[in-house]
């Protein structure tokens, strides 16, 4: 028998933590606040900035919507970005990603700065996480921690097998689990025998987007698997990079598409920015 990693009921759990302590160190001033740049019209960036703006009202948080158009300019972004980072009252700037395409990613994530940078884009949170030293961690990668830590899984000598060395979840994931004491191996869409080093994890990490890719033939008995992916099938039902029916018998843990590590981001978000407001008020 399986057991399901519940991460709707641990992010619910983690916000209202966050929630309370909110509410707690912002009985005297002002609140934790997050600010979020939008620019152009794709739906699901607006879905999400939505999503991101409701859990912010339920954590008790001040929230900042930026809504760009798509014809914005790099420069008009960057302009932007600087005044949110010499706001004294904004905790936490977000730009959504993907953006229009010709505005430079790298450069704009640069621009935010690196004590305000919520989603641990900028290369200096990326560096600190590197070599162990505090600094924002990009919000997937540490919800699969919290995922994992809460569900009593044990980290420390265990084989790891991250698939996915995307910037934003497969090598900071690999990072945080070596900081955990695993042994860790990363494989991506050039692994020449995929099967062969995903069975040899105790615990399997899946971020390769790809529909359904782990079967049960790359899967050890016993394995923890947690999967990263949503995508939407032919019936318009979601599914995750791992086939869940197919595999889960095998497991001993398995998250769910939907309702596994998707919650957990935004739960992440809202803990790293409670974070921030405590580093800027001293609170
Ligand atoms: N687009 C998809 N996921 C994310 C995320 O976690 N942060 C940002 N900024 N954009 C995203």
């Amino acid at each position: 028998m399986y057991g399901i990693i519940d991460g709707k009921a641990i992010s619910q759990a983690i916000k209202d933590e966050v929630k309370a302590e909110a509410e707690k160190l912002s009985e005297t001033g002002r609140k934790p606040c997050l600010a979020v740049i939008l620019v152009g019209s794709d739906p699901a960036s607006a879905v999400y900035v939505g999503n991101k703006k409701k859990a912010c009202e339920y954590c008790g948080f001040d929230s900042v919507s930026i809504e760009m158009p798509e014809e914005t300019t790099e420069e008009e972004v960057l302009k932007k970005i600087a005044e949110l980072n010499s706001d004294e009252n904004v905790d936490g700037i977000l730009v959504q990603l993907p953006l229009p395409k010709h505005i430079n990613e790298d450069n704009v994530i640069l621009a935010i700065d690196p004590s305000k940078d919520v989603d641990g884009f900028h290369p200096v949170n990326v560096g600190n996480l590197l070599i162990g030293r505090d600094g924002f961690v990009s919000c997937t990668p540490a919800g699969i921690i919290e995922l994992l830590k809460r569900s009593d899984v044990d980290i420390q000598g265990k084989e790891c097998v991250v698939v996915g060395r995307s910037n934003i979840v497969g090598k900071p994931m690999a990072v945080l689990m070596l900081r955990e004491n695993a042994t860790v191996t990363v494989c991506h869409s050039r692994t020449k025998d995929l099967k062969e080093v995903t069975k040899r994890a105790d615990i399997l990490i899946v971020a390769i987007g790809k529909p359904r890719l782990i079967t049960k033939e790359y899967v050890k008995d016993g394995a923890v698997v947690i999967d990263v992916g949503i995508h939407r099938t032919e019936n318009k039902k979601l599914c995750g990079d791992v086939d869940f029916d197919d595999v889960c018998e095998r497991t001993s843990l398995i998250t769910p598409v939907p309702g596994g590590v998707g919650p957990m981001t935004i739960a992440m978000l809202m803990k790293n920015t409670l974070i921030s407001f405590k580093n800027r008020t001293g609170r």
